[in-house]
């Protein structure tokens, strides 16, 4: 990871970050804490490589014509973890997806998601409150954390991909039904 992310240091501490909060939030919801080291380290692997290079490597145009570059490396980053030799479904998965997690997503998937929009590096606020929200309530600082980025990006006046919305509505759905359990 140090090799591949050589001249971006705020990278290679971000990732040391995501990892240190994926194995703090792994513990606490009895995950697989080397699917969540390995998936940490590798995440963001290939975040700098230019488009090309992860057109090369996805080599499907199904998926690159149907995500906007700025998509393309946790999918690039997945296909490079397993030409390294990574197996694990799970891991695979977990990088693949932490952008936005998907539906039915492994624990693994959702602690990496949330753990890279919580680590001690990030500076926007709302970075603390989903910390302290995922240290009492995974899920639902996952839904929060989902709709922040969803406002963030209407903000900016940024379409967001469909399978995010489709992931958001998922989760809240599903989060606003154990709600209605609790209470009922
Ligand atoms: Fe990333
Ligand atoms: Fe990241």
């Amino acid at each position: 990871m140090e090799n591949a992310l050589k001249g971006y240091p705020d990278r290679i501490k971000h990732t040391l970050g995501v990892r240190d909060r994926a194995l703090e939030l792994g513990k606490i919801y009895d995950a697989d804490l080397e699917v969540l080291e390995v998936a940490s380290y590798l995440h963001d692997m290939t975040k700098y490589w230019k488009t090309e290079a992860h057109q090369k490597l996805i080599n499907n145009p199904m998926i690159t014509d149907h995500f906007h570059e700025q998509l393309y490396h946790p999918i690039s980053a997945a296909i490079y973890a397993k030409s390294i030799g990574v197996t694990n479904p799970v891991t695979l998965e977990a990088i693949q997806y932490h952008m936005w997690g998907k539906i039915e997503m492994a624990l693994e998937t959702m602690i990496l998601c949330v753990s890279d929009y919580c680590e001690k590096n990030r500076t926007f606020s709302d970075a603390k409150v989903v910390y302290q929200m995922a240290l009492i309530d995974l899920d639902k600082a996952y839904v929060h954390m989902l709709e922040s980025t969803l406002k963030h990006l209407k903000e900016k006046q940024i379409t967001p991909h469909q399978d995010q919305i489709d992931t958001y509505h998922y989760y809240l759905k599903k989060e606003n039904k154990r709600i209605n359990d609790i209470i009922k």
